[in-house]
């Protein structure tokens, strides 16, 4: 009964919704006038331009790129336009307070945070500040774990007999991979590889998305009562609380016995977060580390398997890499030094960053109050602004040969320019924007950029790669974002002179 009150209230809310926002759109089109428009024209065809951006975004914005040049322009999508801008307006978005240009405001529409990962966490989000200190300042300590558990994860999840090639699917075999290195970091073994939290966790992308969804189509007003039927979240978070309760417990005591001197506390996110001294409530810890979780399996996947697919489409270059991975490795171990030396390694996976891509439309803001940008642009409060990510990583103006695929690219830069930091992996500029830029970009990066070298290295180490017999893209957009494509597949072998 309750099922079929819901749906039918869901099927009310979507019409209403439905006129509501045609009625917000057109009215926000008029405030935008100012701005040209991508795709074709009349409130119908704003629609239409809306449906075709679902697949096919990136055509869609450098369309727009193209013909604007430096300039501002806007796209349709099924709720409001986007103001779509450019590298040079780079610099407006940096200097923007949060009280200007939000991003939470920004991805509120889409996930509704406060629904879907919990209240408490949304208010008070700590654990930011923990990924920017003890995360990235530890990882001299947390890269021998973590490269411990891609080298575990990797031979359960791939299962080779000798000599044995297996046709696998990239993404779901790497998403299984990096999921178990993340939490390695962040729970500590040996939760770190139970299927159930794993699950639990690989999982949670996708249901959090389509939950976020379904909530987008609700008026704020009516959001506590939709979230009651429209999100498992308490679900998720008792799930997870019954995996961390008794660690959570038996640390508490050890903390209490041992105190400063505990010798061999954990090196874990986890631990960190009570080290803070915020709370000690399997239920809020579990929110967290599933919120943690939400911003790190997905991203890193979708960025190894693009990689990974790269490299089996390129095989010219497994040689060379492998011969930098055996000479620093052998000599330095799977160390956060050695990582840092891996300049080819490095490069490849910048390379197949930007070439590949994460997003058509990236640096998703909202504006809260009305602003107007360096070039004279005025954005009215209420606008979502993006910027064309993807059109400027293939721009012939700032990359030569944009559109081939140069996985020395970046060392390359580095030799000739002599800045070492600026075409880092974890380096973020008006040029780079794969990891976001400005107040929001990714606090996770650096630990995000040691697990894609250690997993990167580990395979050309240990296994040979090549395509199998279909060749696939191996990426694919789904509105504004570009993930890897699920259906790639890839050949794997053990080997055996390692
Ligand atoms: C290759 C992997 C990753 C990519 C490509 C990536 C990319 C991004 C991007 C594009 C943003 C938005 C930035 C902006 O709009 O300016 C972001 C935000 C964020 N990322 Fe990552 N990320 C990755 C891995 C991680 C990891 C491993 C973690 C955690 C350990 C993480 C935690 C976060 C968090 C918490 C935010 C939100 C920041 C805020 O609200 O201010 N990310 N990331």
């Amino acid at each position: 009964m309750g099922d079929i009150l819901f749906s039918s209230s869901l099927l009310c809310v979507g019409v209403s919704a439905l006129v509501a926002v045609c009625v917000y759109r057109t009215s926000e089109s008029r405030n935008l006038n100012h701005i040209p428009s991508v795709g074709s024209f009349g409130p119908l065809g704003s629609y239409w331009t809306a449906i075709k951006s679902l697949t096919n975004s990136p055509k869609i914005v450098q369309e727009g790129y193209n013909k604007y040049k430096a300039a501002a322009f806007k796209i349709p999508n099924l709720g409001h336009w986007v103001v779509v801008l450019n590298r040079d307006h780079v610099d407006d978005i940096i200097r923007a307070s949060d009280k200007e240009l939000s991003f939470h405001a920004a991805i509120d529409d889409y996930v509704r945070p406060v629904y879907t990962f919990g209240r408490q966490i949304i208010d008070d989000a700590y654990h930011y500040s923990i990924m920017k200190s003890q995360l990235t300042h530890n990882l001299s300590a947390v890269v021998p774990d973590v490269a411990d558990e891609i080298v575990a994860a990797l031979d359960e999840t791939l299962d080779l007999t000798e000599n044995e090639w297996k046709c696998v699917p990239v993404l779901k075999t790497v998403e299984k991979v990096v999921c178990r290195a993340g939490n390695r970091a962040f729970v500590g073994y040996p939760l770190c590889r139970d299927s159930d939290w794993i699950e639990l966790n690989m999982q949670l992308t996708n249901a959090i998305i389509k939950e976020g969804f379904i909530l987008s189509l609700f008026p704020k007003f009516m959001l506590p009562l939709a979230a009651r039927f429209a999100t498992k979240t308490t679900n998720r978070v008792k799930h997870g609380a019954r995996h961390l309760s008794p660690i959570i417990t038996e640390r508490l005591k050890r903390m209490e016995e041992y105190g400063e001197k505990w010798n061999d506390k954990p090196d874990d996110f986890l631990q960190w977060c009570l080290d803070e001294g915020k709370e000690t409530s399997a239920d809020l810890l579990a929110a967290r580390m599933l919120a943690i979780n939400f911003a790190a399996t997905h991203t890193t996947s979708n960025t190894f398997a693009q990689t990974l697919y790269c490299l089996a489409a390129n095989p010219q270059y497994i040689q060379p890499l492998r011969e930098e991975v055996q000479t620093i490795v052998g000599k330095d171990g799977w160390t956060k030094e050695a990582l840092a030396k891996l300049r080819k390694v490095e490069s490849f996976l910048k390379e197949a960053q930007r070439f590949e891509g994460n997003a058509s439309l990236g640096i998703k803001r909202r504006a809260l109050k009305d602003i107007t940008l360096s070039d004279g642009t005025f954005v009215p409060k209420g606008t979502y602004i993006c910027v064309a990510s993807h059109a400027i990583h293939h721009d012939p103006r700032i990359y030569e040969d944009p559109d081939t695929f140069d996985p020395y690219r970046y060392m390359k830069l580095q030799e000739k320019q002599g800045d070492s930091s600026r075409y880092q992996l974890v380096a973020v500029n008006p040029e780079s924007l794969m990891f976001g830029i400005g107040k929001a970009v990714c606090p996770g990066r650096f630990f995000a950029a040691m697990m894609l070298k250690l997993m990167f290295a580990h395979i050309i180490l240990s296994y040979d790669l090549k395509l199998g017999d279909i060749s696939y893209s191996a990426s694919v957009g789904i509105g504004p974002a570009i993930v890897a494509n699920s259906s790639a597949k890839v050949m794997l072998r053990r080997r055996s002179d390692e």
